[in-house]
Protein backbone atom coordinates (compact mmCIF):
# COMPACT_ATOMS: atom_id res chain seq x y z
CA UNK A 1 0.00 0.00 0.00
CA UNK A 2 1.21 3.65 -0.90
CA UNK A 3 1.44 5.90 2.02
CA UNK A 4 0.15 10.08 1.29
CA UNK A 5 1.61 12.59 3.69
CA UNK A 6 0.80 16.09 3.47
CA UNK A 7 3.51 18.62 3.92
CA UNK A 8 1.63 21.21 6.43
CA UNK A 9 3.99 23.80 5.17
CA UNK A 10 2.10 24.49 2.59
CA UNK A 11 -1.17 24.95 4.59
CA UNK A 12 -2.97 28.09 5.93
CA UNK A 13 -1.71 28.56 9.41
CA UNK A 14 -4.32 30.38 10.69
CA UNK A 15 -6.92 27.12 9.95
CA UNK A 16 -3.72 24.63 10.04
CA UNK A 17 -5.80 22.43 12.71
CA UNK A 18 -8.95 22.18 10.42
CA UNK A 19 -7.15 21.74 7.42
CA UNK A 20 -4.94 18.44 8.74
CA UNK A 21 -8.69 17.61 10.13
CA UNK A 22 -9.72 17.58 6.28
CA UNK A 23 -6.73 15.25 5.35
CA UNK A 24 -7.24 13.34 7.74
CA UNK A 25 -10.92 12.97 6.88
CA UNK A 26 -10.09 12.78 2.70
CA UNK A 27 -7.28 9.30 3.51
CA UNK A 28 -3.78 10.92 4.95
CA UNK A 29 -1.65 8.26 6.19
CA UNK A 30 1.23 10.11 7.76
CA UNK A 31 1.22 14.29 8.06
CA UNK A 32 4.65 15.69 7.23
CA UNK A 33 6.47 18.43 9.44
CA UNK A 34 8.89 20.06 7.38
CA UNK A 35 11.46 21.72 10.12
CA UNK A 36 14.11 24.47 8.37
CA UNK A 37 16.69 26.61 10.43
CA UNK A 38 17.43 28.97 8.26
CA UNK A 39 21.13 28.29 8.12
CA UNK A 40 20.83 24.43 6.28
CA UNK A 41 18.23 25.68 3.86
CA UNK A 42 17.21 29.10 3.35
CA UNK A 43 14.36 28.89 5.23
CA UNK A 44 12.78 28.97 8.37
CA UNK A 45 9.73 27.37 9.55
CA UNK A 46 8.53 25.34 13.05
CA UNK A 47 9.92 23.04 16.13
CA UNK A 48 9.30 20.80 18.53
CA UNK A 49 6.76 23.10 20.42
CA UNK A 50 4.54 23.50 17.75
CA UNK A 51 4.34 19.76 16.47
CA UNK A 52 3.40 19.28 20.21
CA UNK A 53 0.15 21.25 19.97
CA UNK A 54 -0.19 19.14 16.52
CA UNK A 55 0.85 15.75 17.98
CA UNK A 56 -1.64 15.88 20.63
CA UNK A 57 -4.80 16.55 18.29
CA UNK A 58 -3.66 14.17 15.57
CA UNK A 59 -3.72 10.06 15.85
CA UNK A 60 -1.89 9.81 12.42
CA UNK A 61 2.13 9.05 12.87
CA UNK A 62 4.04 12.41 12.30
CA UNK A 63 7.00 12.36 10.40
CA UNK A 64 9.54 15.32 10.86
CA UNK A 65 11.95 16.41 8.24
CA UNK A 66 14.80 18.17 9.42
CA UNK A 67 16.45 20.40 7.52
CA UNK A 68 18.69 21.33 10.40
CA UNK A 69 22.23 21.78 11.45
CA UNK A 70 23.03 19.48 13.74
CA UNK A 71 20.18 17.45 13.88
CA UNK A 72 21.17 15.02 17.12
CA UNK A 73 20.93 17.94 19.45
CA UNK A 74 17.27 18.70 18.54
CA UNK A 75 16.43 14.60 18.25
CA UNK A 76 15.01 13.68 21.71
CA UNK A 77 12.83 16.65 21.65
CA UNK A 78 11.12 16.23 18.49
CA UNK A 79 10.35 12.67 20.10
CA UNK A 80 9.02 13.84 23.09
CA UNK A 81 7.06 15.86 20.82
CA UNK A 82 5.21 13.32 19.45
CA UNK A 83 7.38 12.78 15.83
CA UNK A 84 7.12 9.34 15.17
CA UNK A 85 9.08 9.44 11.87
CA UNK A 86 12.43 11.68 12.09
CA UNK A 87 14.64 11.92 8.94
CA UNK A 88 18.13 13.69 8.71
CA UNK A 89 19.96 15.01 5.60
CA UNK A 90 22.81 12.56 4.52
CA UNK A 91 25.01 16.26 3.64
CA UNK A 92 24.98 17.27 7.41
CA UNK A 93 25.46 14.16 9.41
CA UNK A 94 28.63 12.99 9.77
CA UNK A 95 28.05 9.71 11.99
CA UNK A 96 24.89 8.43 10.13
CA UNK A 97 25.29 5.31 11.50
CA UNK A 98 24.88 6.72 14.89
CA UNK A 99 22.35 9.15 14.33
CA UNK A 100 19.64 6.96 13.00
CA UNK A 101 20.57 3.95 15.73
CA UNK A 102 20.16 6.62 17.96
CA UNK A 103 16.46 8.51 16.53
CA UNK A 104 15.99 4.18 16.53
CA UNK A 105 16.83 3.84 20.28
CA UNK A 106 14.14 7.05 21.35
CA UNK A 107 11.49 4.57 19.57
CA UNK A 108 10.90 6.39 16.59
CA UNK A 109 11.49 5.37 12.72
CA UNK A 110 14.70 6.57 11.53
CA UNK A 111 15.05 8.55 8.09
CA UNK A 112 17.58 9.42 5.83
CA UNK A 113 17.30 12.32 3.29
CA UNK A 114 19.33 12.68 0.12
CA UNK A 115 18.80 16.48 -1.83
CA UNK A 116 18.95 16.51 -5.59
CA UNK A 117 22.38 16.91 -6.14
CA UNK A 118 23.64 14.04 -4.00
CA UNK A 119 24.62 10.78 -6.01
CA UNK A 120 21.78 7.86 -4.90
CA UNK A 121 24.68 5.58 -4.09
CA UNK A 122 25.64 7.64 -0.81
CA UNK A 123 23.06 5.90 0.89
CA UNK A 124 24.24 2.25 0.21
CA UNK A 125 25.64 1.99 3.42
CA UNK A 126 22.65 3.29 5.55
CA UNK A 127 20.13 1.93 3.74
CA UNK A 128 21.08 -1.60 5.53
CA UNK A 129 19.64 0.16 9.27
CA UNK A 130 16.99 3.18 8.00
CA UNK A 131 13.40 2.35 8.21
CA UNK A 132 13.02 4.82 5.29
CA UNK A 133 15.05 6.54 2.73
CA UNK A 134 13.65 10.01 1.35
CA UNK A 135 14.48 11.33 -1.95
CA UNK A 136 13.98 15.20 -2.36
CA UNK A 137 12.65 15.78 -5.89
CA UNK A 138 12.92 19.51 -5.49
CA UNK A 139 15.93 21.03 -3.42
CA UNK A 140 14.50 21.73 0.04
CA UNK A 141 13.71 25.12 1.44
CA UNK A 142 10.33 25.61 0.37
CA UNK A 143 6.63 24.37 -0.72
CA UNK A 144 5.59 24.55 -4.04
CA UNK A 145 8.63 23.86 -6.56
CA UNK A 146 8.68 22.69 -9.97
CA UNK A 147 9.21 18.48 -9.92
CA UNK A 148 12.82 17.63 -11.21
CA UNK A 149 12.14 15.71 -13.52
CA UNK A 150 15.76 13.81 -13.19
CA UNK A 151 14.29 12.59 -9.81
CA UNK A 152 12.46 9.84 -11.82
CA UNK A 153 15.66 7.56 -12.94
CA UNK A 154 16.95 8.78 -9.11
CA UNK A 155 13.68 7.01 -8.18
CA UNK A 156 13.76 3.92 -9.98
CA UNK A 157 17.80 3.50 -9.02
CA UNK A 158 17.03 4.02 -5.01
CA UNK A 159 14.25 1.11 -5.64
CA UNK A 160 16.99 -1.30 -6.81
CA UNK A 161 19.49 -0.70 -4.61
CA UNK A 162 16.59 -1.04 -1.50
CA UNK A 163 15.49 -4.07 -3.22
CA UNK A 164 18.70 -5.69 -3.23
CA UNK A 165 19.96 -4.48 0.20
CA UNK A 166 16.83 -4.31 2.44
CA UNK A 167 13.53 -4.53 1.49
CA UNK A 168 11.95 -3.42 4.33
CA UNK A 169 13.22 0.19 3.97
CA UNK A 170 10.46 2.05 2.72
CA UNK A 171 11.14 4.92 -0.14
CA UNK A 172 9.36 8.51 0.23
CA UNK A 173 9.58 11.12 -1.98
CA UNK A 174 9.07 14.75 -1.41
CA UNK A 175 8.91 17.98 -3.39
CA UNK A 176 6.77 19.10 -6.36
CA UNK A 177 4.47 16.18 -6.67
CA UNK A 178 0.85 16.87 -7.59
CA UNK A 179 -2.27 15.17 -9.30
CA UNK A 180 -0.24 15.34 -12.81
CA UNK A 181 2.65 12.73 -11.75
CA UNK A 182 1.68 11.61 -8.46
CA UNK A 183 1.04 7.97 -10.14
CA UNK A 184 4.76 7.62 -12.03
CA UNK A 185 6.38 8.03 -8.76
CA UNK A 186 3.91 5.38 -7.14
CA UNK A 187 5.01 2.93 -9.81
CA UNK A 188 8.70 4.18 -10.17
CA UNK A 189 9.29 2.75 -6.68
CA UNK A 190 7.98 5.49 -3.97
CA UNK A 191 6.11 3.85 -1.20
CA UNK A 192 5.71 7.39 1.11
CA UNK A 193 4.46 10.51 -0.96
CA UNK A 194 4.82 13.81 0.72
CA UNK A 195 2.37 16.36 -0.99
CA UNK A 196 2.39 20.30 0.23
CA UNK A 197 1.02 22.49 -2.43
CA UNK A 198 -0.71 19.85 -4.48
CA UNK A 199 -3.30 19.36 -1.66
CA UNK A 200 -3.49 22.50 0.24
CA UNK A 201 -3.57 24.79 -2.97
CA UNK A 202 -7.42 23.40 -3.38
CA UNK A 203 -10.10 24.58 -2.35
CA UNK A 204 -11.44 21.20 -1.29
CA UNK A 205 -8.52 20.03 0.77
CA UNK A 206 -10.56 16.84 1.83
CA UNK A 207 -11.88 15.93 -1.62
CA UNK A 208 -8.08 16.86 -3.33
CA UNK A 209 -6.57 14.35 -0.67
CA UNK A 210 -9.05 11.61 -1.76
CA UNK A 211 -8.55 12.18 -5.18
CA UNK A 212 -4.64 11.82 -4.63
CA UNK A 213 -5.26 8.81 -2.85
CA UNK A 214 -7.37 7.48 -5.09
CA UNK A 215 -4.81 7.84 -7.86
CA UNK A 216 -2.12 5.74 -5.78
CA UNK A 217 -4.61 2.84 -4.43
C1 LIG B 1 10.57 21.25 0.86
C2 LIG B 1 9.80 20.41 1.84
C3 LIG B 1 8.63 19.74 1.24
C4 LIG B 1 7.60 20.70 0.69
C5 LIG B 1 6.70 19.97 -0.24
O1 LIG B 1 11.77 21.63 1.43
O2 LIG B 1 10.64 19.41 2.36
O3 LIG B 1 8.04 18.84 2.16
O4 LIG B 1 6.84 21.31 1.68
O5 LIG B 1 5.82 20.87 -0.85
P1 LIG B 1 5.37 20.74 -2.36
O6 LIG B 1 4.64 19.43 -2.48
O7 LIG B 1 4.50 21.94 -2.59
O8 LIG B 1 6.62 20.75 -3.22
ZN1 LIG C 1 9.72 17.73 3.53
Amino acid sequence: MKLLAPSILAGDWWNIGKQIEATVRGGADVIHFDVMDGHFVPNITVGPEILQHISKNVQLPIDAHLMIENPDRYIPEFVKSGANWISVHIENVVHIHRTLSFIRELGAKAGVVLNPGTPVLLVEEAIHYADYVLLMSVNPGFSGQRFIERSLDRLSELKELRDKLNPDCLIEIDGGVKEENIREVAQRGADVIVVGSGIFASEDIEEQTRRLKELIS
